[in-house]
């Protein structure tokens, strides 16, 4: 069947109300139902989820934190295929875990340690959660269900052995005791958005990996104070900071030592020790879902950060491709990367989809974006050319280390620091790129005297106290907005564009001259804006949150948008105070058949991750940790767990909450959101 690709004019179901339901409060006219949920058993020798703590084998489940995923469709007789609806393959990311003081509670009988050293027991379970899991799924009448013992299944866990590839594969900084050559790494860490490229396969994003490493106090002259402790502090990791989980406590054992990033040995190149394992983490990975056997690839050459998602230009037969990705923290940076050969159509169906990668991702030039305060930018290539001479801060040795510590490469051209880029998507027929930016607590009109951290608002991150009610009561860019991108000549080769803000996060009563500036009604307004899809059968821009400052009037959401085009609206002068007005461009309010809310998720979760069936007719989504405010202290207790879903929703084994992921139909049968 062909997938009816026709663009909304108008959104055609009725908007749901803010709700605080312990459940998934869905458009009226539409069902949902949980698929795969964390510990679901993914081999047929795998036992049943007891949900209880005592379970074990978790490289052969569902792994936890469901996040981003992708859509991989295959025919009846199991070959790869971009018009199959009703089988297929998702590749889903398995972020973190629900944790307080070093245990993922919820995975262990009595909640587990709080103190180091942690037990083997406990830890092994916690590495083998996080990763990759491809799962497949199947409609059986009206039914969807996941295949469990699919050869397809597999998981890719914080420890499966990962290529390097790209300008970085064999560099200095990444030879380890593992790989003396740096040419393989362990694992995949805290991966969270993610992207499909042109040519069929899964791209992860690595985003919160430094958290997982520690260093000891003395690390820092144990280098003699070298430029990689630079680079370390600039990635998140002071000497003495202590790791989230404790996982290296475990054992000396090799698999447990890796997570202690640190110059222990005497060689003179790091392959006696561990001390440039962080550098193996950072990247976008590459995986072949239909290809079980096949290993997952760092690609380098997209730089090295807090990874969201990776997604592509509308590609163009003799264009160069362009992958866009946001840098998760506050103040950092967007990015994207050209590659070097022009897009070949034949390329859509490749008999070796990772060949196919290391064609269009190993070999390209790196560009972060500077916007300008007139609605332009323009993107600075990263390379050693582009490093000022007046910049002293870090050496950069070759190009490669550009993309290892591209960090400091885009502090080093002055690129502009963001309200906390999370996810990227690219309109399907405008070819316009969209960006979440979720919020910043650090964007500040008067920023305290002699701050490193605290920014003033600038024209693509135009506020500062956007609090919930519109006064000043609280600080910074609270409900985050959504930033919007058109290439020069639509090309994703160009160094400019133009710019514009599609939507700003904000409660609806909040004031409409400084925070509610898309003038949301209450059928519309979100706040801390973060998983972003289009669809590309509807046109609908999926709008997923991940909040915690309107969570005391409703739980995280999903809304549907039909934007316009960069340039549909008007500039604004944001007046903050008699010393600082800020100039923005802000494109055309929502109307009530462009933006609504269509769904609600149950307490304390994230909604995140979005693949949908080519016709359009079946979306599947994540509910990433509900109950995650729950104490560890009443792990006994699941009366005092802040979410009991899904088990109060009718699926599975114990009451303590799970990540899932949850598929939607519309009982007529139509495309989402028609
Ligand atoms: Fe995993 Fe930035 O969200
Ligand atoms: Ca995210
Ligand atoms: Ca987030
Ligand atoms: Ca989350």
């Amino acid at each position: 069947t062909t997938p009816a690709v026709a663009p909304l004019t108008a959104l055609g179901f009725q908007g749901v109300a803010k709700t605080m339901a312990d459940q998934v409060t869905l458009a009226a006219g539409y069902s949902a139902s949980v698929v795969y949920a964390l510990g679901d058993p993914l081999t047929s020798t795998t036992a049943a989820f007891r949900n209880d703590g005592t379970d074990t084998d978790f490289a052969n489940r569902a792994g936890d934190h469901h996040d981003g995923m992708e859509w991989f469709g295959l025919s009846s007789d199991g070959q790869a295929s971009t018009s199959a609806n009703d089988r297929g393959l998702l590749a889903i990311n398995h972020e973190a875990t629900t944790d307080e003081t070093l245990s993922s509670f919820f995975l262990h009988a009595d909640g587990g340690t709080k103190t180091l050293p942690r037990p083997a027991s406990e830890v092994d379970k916690e590495t083998a959660v996080h990763g990759v899991a491809v799962v497949e799924v199947r409609k059986t009448g009206s039914s969807w269900s996941a295949i469990t013992g699919s050869a397809f299944n597999r998981r890719i866990t914080a420890l499966t052995e990962v290529d390097i590839a790209g300008p970085a594969r064999g560099h200095a900084l990444l030879k380890t005791r593992y790989s003396t050559d740096g040419t393989r790494t362990r694992g995949t860490l805290n991966n969270c958005g993610t992207g499909k490229t042109p040519w069929g396969s899964f791209l992860s994003g690595e985003e919160n990996w430094f958290g997982y490493f520690t260093r000891p106090a003395g690390d820092d002259a144990a280098r003699g104070n070298d430029k990689t402790v630079t680079a370390l502090r600039r990635y998140g990791r002071a000497a003495g900071a202590a790791s989230r989980h404790g996982w290296e406590s475990a054992g000396s054992d090799d698999i447990h030592a890796r997570w202690i990033n640190a110059k222990t040995g005497t060689s003179a190149d790091g392959t006696d020790d561990y001390r440039h394992e962080m550098n193996g983490m950072g990247w976008i990975v590459e995986l072949d879902p239909y290809q079980p056997a096949s290993r997952m690839v760092k690609r380098t050459g997209l730089g090295r950060f807090a990874h969201e998602s990776a997604v592509f230009s509308l590609p163009k037969a003799g264009e160069k491709l362009a992958v866009y990705m946001g840098d998760d923290s506050r103040n950092e940076y967007i990015y994207k990367f050209v590659s070097d050969t022009a897009w070949s159509a034949a390329d859509a169906a490749p008999a070796d989809r990772l060949a196919t990668g290391a064609k269009y991702l190993d070999s390209g030039t790196l560009y972060v974006a500077r916007f300008a305060s007139d609605g332009t930018g323009q993107w600075v290539a990263l390379n050693l050319a582009a490093i000022p001479s007046t910049y002293t801060a870090y050496a950069f040795s070759d190009e490669a280390d550009i993309r290892i510590n591209c960090r400091l490469a885009a502090d080093a051209v002055g690129a502009t620091k963001m309200d906390r880029p999370e996810w990227c998507a690219t309109h399907p027929t405008t070819g316009e790129i969209y960006f979440t930016l979720t919020n910043n607590s650090n964007r500040r009109v008067s920023p305290t005297a002699g701050s490193s951290t605290q920014l003033q608002p600038d024209s693509a991150n135009p506020r500062a106290y956007s609090d919930l009610k519109g006064t000043a009561t609280q600080s910074g860019n609270v409900n985050g907005h959504i930033l919007r991108v058109r290439e020069t000549g639509d090309s994703g080769a160009a160094t400019t564009f133009s710019w514009d803000i599609y939507l700003f996060g904000a409660q609806a009563d909040a004031d409409t001259g400084l925070v509610n500036l898309s003038n949301l009604t209450a059928d519309q307004d979100f706040s801390s804006p973060d998983g972003l899809k289009f669809s590309p059968s509807t046109g609908i821009c999926w709008i997923q949150t991940d909040d915690g400052a309107y969570t005391d009037v409703t739980n995280c959401m999903m809304l549907a948008g039909l934007p316009g085009r960069v340039g549909d609206g008007a500039k604004r002068t944001l007046a903050h105070s008699s010393a600082l007005s800020v100039d923005t461009f802000v494109g055309a309010s929502p109307t009530a058949d462009t933006l609504r809310r269509f769904l609600v998720g149950p307490k304390d979760c994230e909604i995140t991750g979005l693949a949908e069936t080519p016709d359009g007719k079946t979306l599947f989504i994540n509910i990433q940790h509900p109950g995650e405010g729950t104490k560890m202290a009443d792990i006994a207790d699941p009366t005092k767990y802040t979410s009991q879903w899904p088990s109060n929703a009718g699926y599975g084994a114990g009451q303590r909450p799970r990540s899932a992921t949850i598929v939607i139909t519309k009982n007529d049968g139509g495309r989402i959101g028609s």
